[in-house]
């Protein structure tokens, strides 16, 4: 039983990674501090995750800005049960968890916009964040740059990849 449960999930999370083109790989704690790092300290206003994964750097933004309300967007559905079960498990009020399609989350309102994605899906981003953005809205990207757009500023976070960080301030 045991066995089939495990076999069940990693096929699930498989279908998935498939259906979205990449695995539900978490940012590092060190990624995730370097991260965090980055962002100014009095931030208000909507941090949007793309693709929350397990949720621990959606969980780590919430707590580090409590006067943001934070959003995750994730559709692979075991990651998003296990972020879901430890949020329950350690409440956040300002974090919200949907399972669903970030493509289709309104980003009109976010004051930051945070993701962990591939290349091929950083491109496929752009014309949405274009589309719905307000300039001066912060985009943060742990190790995938945005093709054709100047970074504010890029970190070497200090893990086993020597991993790049890009934050950029979005104008039209
Ligand atoms: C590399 S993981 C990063 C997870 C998390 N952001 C982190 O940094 O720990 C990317 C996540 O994006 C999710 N994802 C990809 N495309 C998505 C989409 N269109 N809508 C919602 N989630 C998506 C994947 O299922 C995966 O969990």
């Amino acid at each position: 039983m045991a066995l089939f449960a495990a076999l069940a999930a990693i096929a699930l999370i498989f279908i998935y990674a498939l259906r979205t083109g990449m695995p539900p790989t978490p940012t590092s704690p060190r990624v995730r501090a370097a991260m965090l790092d980055m962002l100014p300290d009095a931030l208000n206003g909507t941090i949007v995750e793309l693709g929350s994964g397990w949720g621990g750097l959606a969980v780590a933004l919430a707590r580090r800005f409590p006067d943001c309300r934070v959003v995750g967007y994730e559709l692979s559905p075991l990651p998003w049960l296990v972020s879901r079960l430890r949020l329950m498990a350690a409440p956040a009020p300002n974090l919200r968890l949907h399972r669903a399609d970030f493509r289709r989350a309104p980003l009109g309102d976010a004051t930051v916009v945070v993701c962990y994605l591939f290349p091929a899906a950083m491109t496929k981003l752009r014309p949405k964040l274009d589309a719905e953005l307000r300039p001066g809205t912060l985009v943060l990207s742990n190790t995938f740059a945005m093709p054709g757009w100047q970074p504010l500023a890029t970190q070497t976070a200090d893990d086993l990849y020597r991993s790049t960080i890009y934050l950029y301030r979005y104008r039209r």
